[in-house]
């Protein structure tokens, strides 16, 4: 009897051709450019535990949120605690903050993670009860150029995969004091059609009214048009706060559309809150959000220090990817697929294989030894760039044909020279990409300079290696000559 996998959930394998998502050649690029684009921006890699004292969840992401109330995975384990598996990264990002005390150690206040998350929600196209997310939290910072410059690491790290199509979503949902004001004009405007809200909507009417606008029932929607909003309730900090957000924004160019009524799920957020929706995901549209949370380091025990982050979901991230075609890599290929006839050949072929890998060069050969057609069909099915076979002709003139299958071209090429060949091969796309970056190097005088000075001092570094290696020559040359005499 096999056992299915639980619903909600699943599993990442080399290549799916079904559901091409989950194909982990997909994952290893997504992450590759999240790490390369967080580290650019300064960022610093934390991993927590799956799980945490449930405790941390209640406190930290608000006991009347859906995602502490509904939808945590929540158990006691063998020593009567109660622990959740981790249904979001902001909270125990800031307990392992606290606990390791990292507010002493000035550098370290940006933190990057990739995880997995857990949140037992109905399960539906682009929603899933084990999701992954790339998520930032910044620390000590409250200036708005930190706000700004969180929404545009995330804008970058879409263009940079290729996303087009994204709507920035703004707001502020100011600071407490703002909020109390506020919550009792929405509660005020709501109070007449209580009624004819949704069930969920009357909840939360008295747990937490600022939630009702972020519902989509139909009727609540219609409801809240006229509703008073957030930003005619704004004290002068928080709306120049938000004024300078929305001028940093504009400066890099970045749009965006002010959504009033956006207040996102987690009850952490004051003042900046934003959410990146994409089209293509249909009703999960949410493809990454994020905002300010300044009282939460001190909630959960730490010292008063503000705090802002974002989350993005990375299925929905390579769904949208394959919804907009965008251009991916292709599936992790072998530069060169070895085929050897005869005993004689594997033997010699299979040092070759391991003085190809030793120089960085992918490469694999077939150990069947099945027929020449069958194994040839493998090495195009796996992508092999180059093939070669290897028989005793070969072994005895010592040099090997390459047969490039994408194009069918052929080329000749020494055995003994096999690493080095293919090493262009391989790191000549390295170069083109540097080029292709570099288009324009040199726009200003200063830049050539740069450059100059750069290449100039190469040059000078290897002319005094060259003079000391060729010292050390003549210095051989000396003794042998000396041992002759
Ligand atoms: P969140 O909006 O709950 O925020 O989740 C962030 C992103 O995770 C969403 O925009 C979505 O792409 C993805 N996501 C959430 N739930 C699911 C699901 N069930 N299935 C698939 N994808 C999902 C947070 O979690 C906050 N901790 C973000 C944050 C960090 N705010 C400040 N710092």
């Amino acid at each position: 009897m096999n056992i299915p996998i639980p619903p909600g959930v699943f599993d990442l394998i080399p290549t799916d051709t079904k559901e091409s998502w989950r194909s982990t050649y997909l994952w290893n690029y997504v992450e590759s450019v999240i790490r390369e684009t967080a580290v650019q921006y300064g960022f610093q890699e934390i991993r927590t535990p799956l799980f945490e004292r449930t405790e941390l969840f209640k406190r930290g992401v608000g006991e009347t949120s859906d995602i502490v109330s509904k939808e945590m995975y929540t158990f006691d384990d063998k020593g009567g605690r109660s622990l959740s598996l981790r249904p979001e990264g902001t909270a125990p990002v800031i307990r392992a903050y606290i606990e390791h005390q990292l507010y002493n150690e000035a550098p370290i206040h940006k933190l990057y993670y990739i995880a997995p998350m857990f949140r037992y929600e109905r399960a539906q196209a682009g929603r899933y009860r084990q999701h992954h997310q790339f998520g930032t939290e910044v620390f000590g910072n409250t200036s708005p150029e930190q706000d700004a410059e969180l929404i545009d690491l995330l804008y970058t790290l879409y263009n940079r995969l290729g996303l087009t199509n994204l709507q920035v979503c703004l707001n502020t949902i100011g600071d407490a004091s703002c909020r109390i004001a506020y919550r009792q004009a929405l509660q005020d405007y709501l109070r007449s059609s209580y009624d004819q809200l949704s069930k969920d909507s009357q909840t939360r009417f008295e747990t937490n009214p600022l939630r009702i606008l972020d519902s989509k029932d139909a009727k609540d929607r219609e409801i809240l048009v006229q509703a008073p909003t957030i930003l005619d309730f704004l004290n002068s900090e928080s709306k120049d706060h938000f004024e300078a957000v929305k001028k940093l924004l504009n400066s890099l160019k970045i749009p965006y559309t002010i959504n009033p009524q956006l207040v996102r799920g987690l009850d952490y957020y004051n003042n900046t809150v934003f959410e990146v929706i994409a089209g293509e995901l249909g009703a999960q549209n949410s493809i990454g959000g994020g905002g300010r949370y300044d009282g939460l380091m001190k909630t959960l025990g730490g010292p008063d220090m503000p705090g802002i982050g974002f989350g993005t979901g990375i299925e929905r991230i390579i769904q949208t990817m394959l919804k907009q075609n965008v251009a991916m890599p292709s599936p992790n290929r072998p530069t060169l697929f070895i085929i050897p006839l005869g005993d004689e050949a594997k033997a010699v072929c299979f040092s070759i294989l391991h003085d190809l890998r030793q120089h960085n060069v992918a490469a694999q050969m077939d150990f069947s030894g099945k027929k020449l057609a069958k194994v040839m069909q493998y090495a195009n099915q796996i992508g092999a760039q180059f093939v070669t076979v290897v028989g005793d002709n070969e072994l005895k003139s010592k040099q090997i044909e390459l047969k490039e299958m994408a194009t069918g071209n052929k080329m000749q090429a020494s055995i003994d020279h096999l690493s080095r060949i293919l090493q262009v091969e391989t790191k000549a796309k390295d170069f083109i990409k540097i080029w292709k970056e570099m288009s324009q190097p040199f726009e200003d005088p200063s830049e050539a300079a740069y450059f100059v000075k750069k290449i100039s001092q190469s040059i000078e570094d290897t002319k005094k290696i060259t003079q000391t290696l060729e010292n050390a020559v003549e210095k051989i040359k000396d003794l042998l000559e000396d041992k002759k005499n």
